[in-house]
């Protein structure tokens, strides 16, 4: 998978994604990420990415050319197909989430435009860009850490990045709930035992507290997500165990 990232700080990425996973991913050649520096598409003297906002208003606005003659030229070198996602990075997009990133994992290639300033002027979002995504509700400086998030979400999904050991098929978000508590040796912490159960060596009962603890954390940490799990997600003793978390009713 290739992504290409439209920024005005390149510098930026580079220690991030010599580290890790990624950077064991990119050994690979699973996975490549190419850096387009926005100001190498301006054509006068200050290099100018930035205008007033028409209107009035704070701040500055990005241009639309520089980023219309990045894309072009990209999707020219045959490095990005007319077809492959076009993605604005701005608090104004769709949320991204873990069903999001699987639908982007399913690309080969995809293009990231970091904004800056106040905003980018809006026919980037209208006629140069195929989607727009937003990491949360927030406001960044940029879009340079949405861009690195991004990154690192859909890699994980990708063949061969997480070894099956480290699997993402049971990470938070990817059942609709919340992962389960963990531990890790010693059994006894400065008198904090980890819970009996994962000691014994019963597999199937492991497995059901692991579930009742990740349906509890949900319950508590993230009710919105019960809300939006599909239908048939939750087995008769799920429902009944969240009964009983939430309490009598009426009483
Ligand atoms: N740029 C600034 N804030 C952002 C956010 N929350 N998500 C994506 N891009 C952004």
């Amino acid at each position: 998978m290739r992504f290409h990232v439209l920024t005005l700080f390149p510098e930026m990425f580079a220690s991030y994604l010599c580290e890790g996973i990624l950077a064991r991913a990119k050994e690979g050649k699973l996975l490549s990420v190419n850096f387009h520096d926005i100001r190498d598409y301006t054509h006068d003297r200050h290099r100018t990415v930035d205008d007033y906002p028409y209107g009035g208003g704070p701040g500055m606005v990005m241009k639309a050319a520089p980023l219309f003659e990045a894309v072009e030229t990209i999707r020219d070198s045959g490095e990005l197909a007319g077809s492959s996602p076009v993605i604005l990075l701005t608090p104004q997009g769709r949320t991204f989430t873990q069903v999001v990133a699987e639908e982007l994992a399913s690309h080969s290639e995809i293009a990231l435009i970091c904004g800056r300033y106040e905003g980018v002027d809006e026919r980037v979002a209208d006629h140069l860009a195929t989607d727009s995504i937003s990491i949360g509700d927030y406001v960044l400086g940029g879009g340079e850490l949405a861009a690195m998030v991004i990154i690192e979400a859909v890699s994980r999904l990708l063949p061969g990045v997480v070894g099956s050991a480290e699997s993402p098929a049971n990470d938070s978000f990817t059942t609709g709930l919340l992962q389960h508590p963990i531990y890790t040796r010693p059994a006894s912490f400065r008198g904090r035992n980890v819970p009996e159960i994962l000691l014994s060596g019963h597999h199937a009962e492991i497995a059901r507290w692991q579930r009742r603890e990740s349906l509890r954390r949900t319950f508590l940490n993230r009710p919105d997500l019960l809300d939006r799990l599909p239908d048939g997600a939750l087995s008769e003793y799920d429902i009944r165990f969240l009964e009983e978390l939430s309490g009598p009713r009426n009483s």
